[in-house]
């Protein structure tokens, strides 16, 4: 099978070299074509903040959260040592496993997993992330939030709206990811990716603790 993982900068950027290591082994001795796309986490959003302070538009802030993802998929790349893709064509082009973190502005590094995984043809797309799956509301303010085991897109896309908001935001799947999900009808998986077993039990078809985005 092709299979993208978006993982989430949060999941690999606590500097937790057990975690990758143990992620790039399970990538490298795989029968899967992995194409995994590296979030920008803490110093995604540590920069963002700070170079907002300072003045600095939209654009330019998306751009230092671009570089803050490649540095985190430098970390990953240290087990892999490939060439870091900058576009989706470029990734395309090459063989996998293939690692690489954002492309250009306007958007997460879902929604650049999410157009992965639509030229590649993958069939699974797993969003890997520090939370155990998609909420009516954010669990984290609301203690009685639900938690979906499955949503159909076009709730979550309702749940999303439709526009990329501002640099650094946190929500769990972007309003551009979800609309490449739909119109590409991608099979999604949103899963706790803190625990390895968890993303291998969404890849395999097991019960897994995350939701099902159904398309
Ligand atoms: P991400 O949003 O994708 O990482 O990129 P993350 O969401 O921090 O990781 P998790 O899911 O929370 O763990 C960080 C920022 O980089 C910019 C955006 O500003 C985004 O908020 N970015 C990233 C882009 O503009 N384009 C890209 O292709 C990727």
């Amino acid at each position: 099978m092709k299979i993208v993982i978006s993982l989430g900068g949060s999941v690999i950027s606590e500097m937790n070299g057990n975690y990758i290591k143990k992620f790039a082994e399970f990538v490298s001795s795989s029968e899967h074509s992995f194409y995994i796309v590296v979030g920008g986490g803490k110093i995604a959003r540590e920069y963002i903040s700070f170079a907002r302070s300072l003045g600095a538009d939209e654009e330019y802030l998306d751009r230092i959260g671009i570089m803050a993802t490649r540095l985190n998929a430098m970390l990953l790349n240290t087990f892999f040592m490939k060439k870091i893709p900058e576009t989706i064509e470029e990734a395309k082009s090459m063989s996998p496993p293939v690692i690489m973190g954002g492309t250009e502005p306007g958007h997460s590094t879902d929604a650049v997993a999410a157009m992965l995984a639509r030229e590649v043809k993958a069939d699974k797309l797993i969003i890997a992330t520090n939370v155990d799956g998609i909420y009516d509301r954010d669990p984290a303010v609301y203690k009685d939030a639900k938690k979906f085991d499955r949503i159909s897109i076009n709730e979550l896309r309702k749940m999303v709206g439709d526009k990329w908001n501002m640099a650094g935001k946190n929500v769990v799947v972007d309003a551009i990811a979800c609309r490449i999900i739909d119109g590409a009808k991608i099979k999604t998986f949103v899963v706790y990716g803190k625990e390895i077993d968890e993303i291998k039990n969404a890849i395999y078809g097991r019960e897994f603790k995350g939701t099902e985005i159904v398309v």
